[in-house]
């Protein structure tokens, strides 16, 4: 059993720039990963667990009853997972794959531990090497010699694509393409349908999924040297329709300054504080989005429903 694990974390003046950066903007918003640190990825892991959220046990039984069709279209190869969170979602793509090594790359270096440890458990065989990094940063594979040389398969399930506004998504699956380098992409996306349904799944009755926001300010503080009350915003999840995303933010209840990275922020009362996007691809829209990176849809894989499919990108030429 081996575990190697990277460590390119982004330095705290990364950090701090890429905050002044989404507080100056309008309205203000910093990138999606800051969500995820020890505490939120453990709550997003219980947002998975809610009823409303059916996503990851609708994409584990697509990936389950599909796994061997998928691995005899990618071809044996080095799987790359981006996002692995609690790695619930490749065991059945390892297995049919029958590989010898395993890459994920994660932004929560505890959540990458935990998810390599337990994979190893069940795959004593699989070397495997965690990159703790911000996968939009990253242009290639680190040199290491059991990553070296292989055809990669790189797995981006999750829908976690639909975090990117269509431009990022589109710069995220370009660089994808070149860190791969000429693999496949097999890529989970959620496809619009009934907004209440949606919105419900975004703002469970248990209310984790506005815990895990309100996280975000908990993290800041603690970070970034914060005086955000996260009491003093309300969660508020809305489907936009011309976007076909739901938009997920704190609002904030009263006007109030928040002090942050050695900056103060004034937000009025009602101001909204996006905490993430959760684009939702119908299969042109997601055809065109590949098309636009340099990628086209060799097959594509979908539940009973059709809520949710996983999509064989091969790169255009
Ligand atoms: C929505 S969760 C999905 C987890 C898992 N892939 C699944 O499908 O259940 C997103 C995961 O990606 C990680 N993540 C989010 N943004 C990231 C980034 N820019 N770079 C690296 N990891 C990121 C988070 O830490 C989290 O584990």
């Amino acid at each position: 059993m081996s575990i190697t694990l990277l460590n390119l974390y982004p330095t705290p003046a990364d950090l701090q720039r890429l905050v002044l950066d989404g507080m100056r903007r309008s309205p203000r918003q910093l990138p999606a990963w800051m969500l995820y640190d020890a505490e939120g990825s453990r709550l997003f892991e219980e947002i998975c667990r809610q009823p409303e959220y059916t996503l990851t046990r609708r994409e584990i039984t697509l990936l389950e009853q599909n796994a061997a069709a998928i691995a005899a279209a990618t071809g044996p190869g080095l799987v790359v997972e981006f996002g692995i969170g609690s790695a619930r979602k490749v065991d059945a793509l390892l297995r049919a794959l029958g590989s010898s090594v395993f890459a994920a790359l994660d932004i929560s270096v505890s959540a990458l531990e935990d998810a390599l440890s337990g994979l190893a458990n069940q795959h004593p065989s699989i070397a495997m090497m965690g990159i703790c990094c911000d996968h939009t940063q990253l242009e290639q594979l680190p040199q290491h010699p059991a990553l070296d040389g292989q055809p990669c398969i790189g797995f981006f399930p999750g829908s976690s694509l639909g975090n990117f506004t269509p431009q990022e998504a589109v710069q995220f699956l370009a660089n994808a393409r070149k860190l791969l380098r000429g693999g496949p992409l097999l890529l989970g996306l959620d496809q619009p349908r009934d907004p209440a349904q949606l919105k419900a799944a975004y703002d469970d009755a248990a209310g984790v999924s506005a815990a895990f926001a309100r996280n975000l300010l908990t993290r800041l503080n603690r970070d970034l040297d914060g005086d955000a009350n996260p009491e003093h915003f309300r969660y508020r999840a809305s489907w936009q329709v011309h976007e076909q995303r739901i938009e997920m933010a704190l609002v904030s209840t009263r006007d109030q300054t928040v002090r942050l990275a050695g900056d103060a922020w004034f937000f009025r009362d009602g101001e909204a504080w996006i905490t993430e996007y959760s684009v939702k691809y119908s299969p042109t829209s997601a055809a065109e989005l590949a098309q636009r990176a340099g990628w086209r849809i060799q097959q594509r894989w979908h539940d009973d429903e059709d809520h949710l499919s996983m999509h064989l990108l091969q790169p255009a030429d």
